[in-house]
């Protein structure tokens, strides 16, 4: 069964906005990720772009393009799918942002990693 660390509250979160946050993995590695409100759901990615490895954003939780449709990469401006972390514009089109898994119970969020 998977340990449950606590992120935030749902609440926290408020739609159009993501929360960066950093969790060590089952290897010792420190993982920066983001979490993402979208369609009722919450989502949460490794904040890394596909294209050169490089972090998404340049400010903290910042990671919408202006419209708040899509994550943004602030190097070369791909933009990715909330819902999935699919690249539909930009220089790594079709690759996707590594998903992060997350659970919602009583209103949290918590980290699901085994
Ligand atoms: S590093 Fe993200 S689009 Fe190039």
């Amino acid at each position: 069964m998977p340990a449950l660390h606590k992120i935030c509250t749902l609440a926290d979160l408020e739609p159009g906005l993501c929360r960066q946050f950093n969790y060590t993995d089952a290897s010792g590695t420190l993982i920066e990720a983001l979490l993402v409100k979208t369609a009722g759901t919450v989502r949460a990615y490794q904040n890394a772009c596909p294209h050169w490895e490089v972090e998404l954003n340049w400010q903290p939780h910042e990671f919408l393009n202006p419209e708040r449709t899509h994550i943004s990469c602030a190097i070369h401006g791909a933009l990715f799918r909330l819902e999935d972390g699919l690249c539909v514009f930009g220089p790594c089109v079709r690759q996707q942002l590594k998903p992060v898994p997350v659970r919602v119970v009583d209103g949290a969020i918590y980290l699901s990693i085994p």
